[in-house]
């Protein structure tokens, strides 16, 4: 396993067909749904195993000068609670610091506030909620 930023147009279609697997085809979202417009001035990071599957994928933009956010982490289905959501949240917050990030906020899924928590992270308040269902909170994590 390794952390990889996607270079190629293949790297790039294996990055987005996990986020849409994991974050938007259970709601019965369409192709292109994964994607947003910060997604062109973002750092994109993701675990890939021997064969170059992707296992793991996630964002980071920033908001302001001192202020990223992390966006879009999924890990694979059958490779969830293995710890690869951990490793590559941590070379997120690694890219941030070298990039003058002063903290990482974050609006994390509420099934998955426990995992933020468990790295750092603080809530701050309620989130959005997304196609009505899917309850957000709003986290921040100095760095
Ligand atoms: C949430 C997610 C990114 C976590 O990645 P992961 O690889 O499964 O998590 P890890 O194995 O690295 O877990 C690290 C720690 O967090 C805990 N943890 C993981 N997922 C958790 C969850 N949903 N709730 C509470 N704790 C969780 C693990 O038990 C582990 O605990 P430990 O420190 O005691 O060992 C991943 O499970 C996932 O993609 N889930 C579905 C999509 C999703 O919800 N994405 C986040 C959108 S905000």
């Amino acid at each position: 396993m390794r952390i990889i930023e996607p270079a190629s147009p293949g790297d790039y279609q294996k990055y987005y067909d996990l986020r849409w697997t994991i974050l938007r085809a259970p709601w019965n979202q369409p192709r292109g749904s994964e994607r947003d417009s910060r997604d062109a001035d973002s750092t994109h990071l993701m675990i890939i195993d021997a064969r170059d599957a992707a296992v793991a994928v996630g964002r980071l933009h920033f908001n302001s000068i001192r202020e990223a956010q992390v966006r879009y982490m999924a890990v694979a289905s059958g490779q969830q609670r293995k710890g690869f959501g951990r490793r590559l949240l941590q070379a997120l917050e690694e890219k941030a610091t070298s990039l003058g990030a002063a903290c990482i906020v974050l609006d994390a899924r509420e099934t998955a506030m426990g995992f933020y928590c468990r790295q750092g992270y603080s809530v701050e308040g309620p989130g959005h909620m997304l196609y009505n269902c899917i309850s957000h909170v709003r986290m921040r994590k100095l760095l």
